[in-house]
């Protein structure tokens, strides 16, 4: 079957399938077409097409690293506007990629988390400290603490820089410009050439936002290096110090921007999003919620989590790896092919064509994950050896996987686990899922109350 085959939504002329997508839910229009069409068709937007894939016998096939690569697609394309040839949004074939790649990966080890452990608890208990100290009326707005959370222990973690996202009213005027630039570039990518260039005024705006982020960074990465090495053990004293052990060579201070940019927003968003759709599952699920509390008490009780109790919190983490099942934050890559090819033995490929991975349908592909995939059960991943390969792709795939996943989940545990020693959980609204989408997933107008379950010292 040629690619030009493959199953097609119904066409709008010009615009092809354009009208489908609901501006607000891309990839959520995306998941219903995948329902209606199956696990492979061909999205047609003007002047370009898609392919869109979400079954686990498919996703075996282009996670194949011999055959695929990441693509730099035009969503992609656009937020190079602001991550340059920072680690995400490079090819594999650009010499910064292998380079930066190759110097930032001790960074981001298990040893590596031990050296950010104490940071990340000093933001958890900023968290802890501020939901303690709420009047029993006060309502808490899950995502918007949660992000400010995960900026922040990015922020610490990577440039020893306090956004104190805790200390302000409104969130850091970096995450207004971010989410504005993000938004932005992700509009771009949705409007017809004609309407993207009438939008003048967005176009200065997303030139400002981006000089704001540049300077922001710039500043950082001149005051380091005037205060000279303070034995900072951070991303940033990394960047600075190591040297690529293929080539020698370190990394320039336009590609050290441009990392540190790309970790800020790859770096929190994701974490705060999974964070968000875990505490909506365990407000739903009150068994399940009782079943961590038990291993929360047992593994911390009143103490401060150690590093090596943060490991130890194994139902926690299957709860988040349940929930980035479901939701996966992060909802979709895409790759190309890097010579002609055939997928499943039937789809003839040509070199440079396209995918994409609709994630959150793997996912809930029946024929790995059972017939139960839609309901919320961390016990799926009580043994990880027996999550078939392939069918599990929240952190993307091979070399080009996230380098912050070990990171992500050591905050997301540690954060979880403390929030269940101290609170009680309310669904005082009787919340009901909606997700919305920016670059990522999140919960819409999640809110809660909380009780405490013990003091907080
Ligand atoms: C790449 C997901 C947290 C930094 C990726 C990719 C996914 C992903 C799916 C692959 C994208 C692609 O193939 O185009 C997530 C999720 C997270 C998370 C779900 C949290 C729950 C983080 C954190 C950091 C980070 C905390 C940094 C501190 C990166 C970087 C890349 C990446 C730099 C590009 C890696 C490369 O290609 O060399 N992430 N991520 N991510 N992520 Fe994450």
């Amino acid at each position: 079957i040629q690619m030009k085959n493959l199953p097609q939504p119904k066409s709008y002329g010009p615009l092809g399938n354009l009208p489908l997508i609901d501006k607000e839910k891309p990839v959520q229009s995306f998941m219903k077409q995948a329902r209606e069409l199956g696990p492979i068709y061909q999205f047609h937007f003007p002047g370009r097409a898609s392919t869109f894939v979400s079954s686990a016998e498919l996703a075996a096939e282009i996670c194949d690293e011999t055959r695929f690569d990441k693509k730099i697609g035009p969503a992609l394309q656009k937020v190079r506007a602001f991550g340059g040839d920072g680690l995400f949004t490079s090819g594999t074939e650009e010499p910064n990629w292998k380079k930066a790649h190759n110097i930032l990966l001790p960074s981001f080890s298990q040893q590596a988390m031990k050296g950010y452990h104490e940071k990340m608890i000093d933001l958890a208990s900023q968290l802890v400290q501020k939901w303690a100290r709420l009047n029993p009326n006060e309502e808490i707005d899950v995502p918007d603490d949660m992000t400010r959370l995960t900026l922040d222990t990015i922020g610490l973690c990577g440039f020893n820089y306090r956004f104190n996202s805790f200390y302000r009213e409104d969130s850091h005027p970096f995450i207004e410009k971010m989410v504005r630039a993000l938004d932005e570039s992700m509009s771009q990518t949705q409007r017809l050439g004609i309407q993207d260039k009438l939008m003048v005024r967005s176009k200065q705006q997303f030139k400002e936002d981006i000089d704001y982020m540049f300077n922001l960074v710039d500043e950082l990465i001149a005051e380091r290096k005037q205060a000279g090495d303070q034995g900072e053990d951070d991303l940033l004293s990394h960047m600075l110090k190591g040297k690529d052990p293929e080539t020698g060579e370190s990394l320039d201070d336009e590609n050290i921007r441009f990392q540190i940019i790309t970790f800020l927003i790859a770096g929190h968003e994701t974490t705060s999003g999974l964070l968000s759709f875990a505490i909506q599952y365990l407000l739903k699920h009150p068994e399940k919620l009782e079943k961590a509390y038990i291993e929360v008490d047992e593994v911390l009780g009143d103490a401060t989590p150690s590093f090596k109790q943060v490991k130890q919190l194994k139902y926690v983490r299957m709860i988040l790896n349940e929930a980035l099942r479901l939701w996966p934050t992060a909802p979709a890559f895409s790759v190309y092919a890097k010579e002609d090819t055939t997928l499943a033995g039937k789809y003839e490929v040509q070199k440079g064509e396209a995918f994409t991975l609709l994630i959150p349908e793997l996912h809930r592909d029946k024929s790995v994950w059972g017939q139960d995939a839609e309901s919320f059960r961390p016990e799926r991943f009580e043994d990880i050896s027996k999550i078939p390969h392939h069918a599990y792709k929240p952190f993307g795939n091979g070399q080009r996987a996230c380098i912050g996943q070990q990171f992500a989940l050591h905050e997301a545990v540690l954060v979880l686990g403390m929030v269940l020693q101290h609170f009680e959980l309310v669904d005082h609204t009787n919340y009901q899922l909606e997700v919305k989408e920016t670059l990522t997933f999140k919960p819409d107008g999640l809110t809660m109350k909380v009780k405490p379950r013990r003091k907080v010292q």
